[in-house]
């Protein structure tokens, strides 16, 4: 199995290029599936969470071709898909119940899987089930899998979700942009990935309209035309190389991404030390000698996001004095804190927060992966250690980190990978 080799102590600088985002990805490459005419996808981040959501819509009959250098991606459905997704292609990864909503919109059927369980908390799928029945669909579980059908199709309907959920807001809009009449969703996630999986729909069609901060209308069409579109940039990847630099104290440049849609997170670097400026597409950061504590708590967009919950308690260990995180999305996200604590963290869990002491030097040591954010943090902590450390189970990395490792050493970090 491979393994990743850090070893730290020194200041990361230099350029990094943000990759296309794959939360934004996986509901734009699920959304294909309510059209049979061509889609070209650009800047789709080479990760395994994006490989096994082609190899899911593969397994459902989508022609799938890598163009230009494996740069873009050609997508094309047949006028009848299969509409059967297998426990195999969604263990892994939780975002292949994001085909449930197109299938129904689509084929009024869907056997989907239900996604297999997760380190970070239960991770239900109430909402969204909940929701498209009220647009008319009828669904049971039976032995792991949704059977899912709308015997009259999908008609629109107002909803308002009891929760904001990225995935519910995410597979009602989809299934929503070909339902017959007009859908008012309400109390919606407003991510900007679910923002960019929109404006791809309406590029592609759909008529769909935002019409308060936290609800969308969506009016259900017929017809859909060909489409050409660019992935928007990962802003996790982003935060996580802006803590990167605030850590080691380095000066990074990160190229490609709109500062707009991580300003939460540009803030909170700022009230800690590290000196930021901001261009179109472009930030510099300048980490400080010394890094001030904060109390954050982790909320849906426009909050701090959870997926960059366990990059920042590694920042956050280095802070002056102590400082507390509140994991508000996801009931058991702090698995990251035992290997931190093995390095050297002074870590305390009391139900949904971490309390961190301040001035941890992190020692080497051979660590456990457990989850995607929680193996970075652990890379983060292993860059500022004199010693070598080794991270095992680098596969959950694989899944959201585009060349982790080429990227870092780029820009000055001493990390290798060994099989
Ligand atoms: C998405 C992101 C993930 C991020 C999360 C929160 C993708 C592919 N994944 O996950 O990286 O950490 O948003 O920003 O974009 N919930 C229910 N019932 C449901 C659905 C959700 O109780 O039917 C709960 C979840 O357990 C969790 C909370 O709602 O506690 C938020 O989950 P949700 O926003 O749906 O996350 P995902 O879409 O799974």
């Amino acid at each position: 199995m491979e393994k990743l080799e850090v070893l730290g102590a020194n200041t990361l600088n230099g350029q990094v290029r943000i990759s296309g985002s794959k939360n934004a990805s996986l509901p734009i490459l699920a959304a294909t599936l309510l059209s049979d005419k061509k889609i070209e996808l650009r800047n789709l981040p080479k990760v395994k969470d994006i490989e096994t959501m082609l190899l899911l819509l593969k397994s459902l009959d989508t022609k799938i071709k890598y163009l230009k250098n494996n740069k873009s991606v050609l997508i094309e459905n047949n006028k009848k898909n299969k509409t059967f997704v297998s426990y195999s292609l969604v263990k892994t990864m939780r975002a292949g119940i994001l085909v449930l909503g197109p299938l129904l919109a689509r084929y009024s059927k869907a056997k989907v899987s239900l996604p297999g369980g997760c380190a970070i908390g239960t991770r239900p799928i109430d909402i969204h089930l909940k929701a498209l029945s009220k647009l008319g669909v009828r669904y049971k579980i039976a032995q792991g899998y949704v059977y899912a059908n709308a015997p009259k199709g999908l008609v629109g309907a107002k909803i308002k979700f009891p929760k904001i959920s990225v995935g519910a807001t995410e597979n009602l809009i989809i299934a929503a942009s070909l339902a017959k009449g007009q859908t008012i969703l309400s109390n919606c996630a407003i991510e900007p990935e679910i923002k960019d999986m929109v404006n791809f729909l309406n590029k592609m069609g759909c008529k769909i309209k935002w019409i308060g901060k936290r609800t969308v209308k969506i009016l259900g069409v017929k017809n859909l035309d060909e489409v050409n579109y660019k992935i928007m940039p990962d802003r996790i990847e982003a935060g996580t190389y802006l803590i990167a630099a605030a850590l080691t104290k380095g000066k990074i440049e990160i190229l490609g991404i709109n500062p707009k849609i991580i300003r939460t997170e540009i803030d909170i670097l700022k009230k800690i030390g590290a000196k930021i400026k901001l261009k179109k597409n472009h930030i510099t950061i300048q980490g400080n000698k010394k890094i001030k504590n904060i109390n954050i708590k982790t909320a849906p967009y426009p909050g701090f996001p959870t997926d960059l919950q366990a990059q920042m308690m590694v920042l956050l260990c280095k802070a002056d004095s102590r400082s507390v995180i509140s994991e508000k999305i996801f009931e058991n996200r702090f698995m990251h804190v035992s290997e931190l604590n093995r390095m050297g963290a002074k870590i305390k869990i009391k139900s949904n927060k971490a309390i961190i002491e301040g001035n941890t030097k992190f020692e080497g040591a051979e660590l456990m992966a457990t989850d995607l954010r929680a193996s970075v943090s652990l890379i983060l902590a292993a860059l500022t250690s004199k010693s070598k450390s080794r991270i095992n189970r680098i596969y959950h990395l694989d899944r959201g980190y585009e060349q982790i490792e080429i990227k870092l050493k780029k820009i000055g970090a001493k990390i290798k990978r060994l099989s």
